[in-house]
């Protein structure tokens, strides 16, 4: 099978390459530095010619609500009108467990509209929504970091390893179309503020984690159902505390 994967050299996009690759199919890391630019659509109906499967790990390069909007709208619809006319058969999205119910981010109201207009593309489709990555937890601490405080919710995740997202999105592209939307989870639940407060320690980061139920996540106030996932997610199988000591070499949680 000839596979496409539109942010081929991220971070899940590079591990699902490597997966697919070695399972034998004819894979291409696709994104700006190869010439694919599906925001201004450079490259993308080259790069589609005999593609069965195209997967849309790609990100925005800025989180603001403006560029995120623009970059989720506009890419994935050139994206999916080039995917149509070159009759590919599945097209497989990564998106965020509780989209729908982050709404008071622009980023996630990005991700919706992303959502929708892969689903409403004749283009058969899945959509895999994972949950925070382990290795996204550093940047969660810098984006609520105001001097050496970091301000956090308590709310419940269940974050993931990025090993497992790119497992899964691989899995999916090499399964037949869902045409729905489907979720991967971590194995265990932890309150946001202490999943901040073991990697700093692990990471020997002074700042400290004050811990605040209306501070916002993304510009999203939590509750504990906001970013967990629903009874039918499949979970993987990486612990984090296990991915911390691997990754951190002063890990203790
Ligand atoms: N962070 C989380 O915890 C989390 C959780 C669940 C789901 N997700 C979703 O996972 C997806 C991938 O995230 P990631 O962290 O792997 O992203 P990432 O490492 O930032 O990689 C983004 C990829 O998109 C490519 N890209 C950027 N602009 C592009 C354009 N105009 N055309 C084509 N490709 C473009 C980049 O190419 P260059 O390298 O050339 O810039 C890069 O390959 C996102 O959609 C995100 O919403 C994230």
């Amino acid at each position: 099978m000839k596979i496409v994967v539109i942010g081929g050299t991220g971070l899940i996009g590079s591990k699902v390459v490597a997966l697919l690759a070695e399972q034998g199919h004819d894979v291409v890391a696709a994104s700006p530095a190869s010439g694919v630019d599906t925001l201004t659509g450079a490259g993308v109906a080259a790069v589609l010619v005999g593609a069965d499967v195209v997967v849309d790990v790609s990100n925005s390069p800025s989180f603001e609500d403006a560029p995120a909007w623009d970059f989720f709208t506009t890419a994935t619809g050139n994206l999916l009108a080039a995917g149509q006319a070159a009759g590919v058969s599945h097209n497989v999205t990564l998106s965020v467990v509780g989209t729908d119910r982050l709404q008071a981010s622009g980023y996630f109201r990005a991700k919706a509209a992303q959502e929708r207009l892969v689903a409403e593309s004749p283009v058969p489709f899945s959509i895999v929504r994972a949950t925070q990555f382990f290795e996204f937890v550093g940047r969660m601490a810098d984006s609520a970091t105001d001097g050496d405080t970091v301000r956090l919710s308590s709310a419940r995740c269940q974050p993931m390893a990025a090993d497992d997202v790119a497992a899964a999105v691989a899995r999916t592209a090499v399964g037949e179309p869902s045409r729905t939307i489907g979720e991967v989870a971590g194995p265990d639940r932890f309150p946001l503020d202490d999943l901040v407060r073991a990697e700093l320690r692990a990471r020997n980061d002074s700042r400290r984690v004050v811990t605040d139920a209306q501070a916002p996540y993304f510009g999203v106030v939590l509750d504990d159902h906001s970013l967990t996932p629903g009874p039918d997610a499949v979970l993987a199988a990486t612990r984090y505390p296990n991915w911390l000591a691997a990754n951190v070499a002063a890990a203790a949680f």
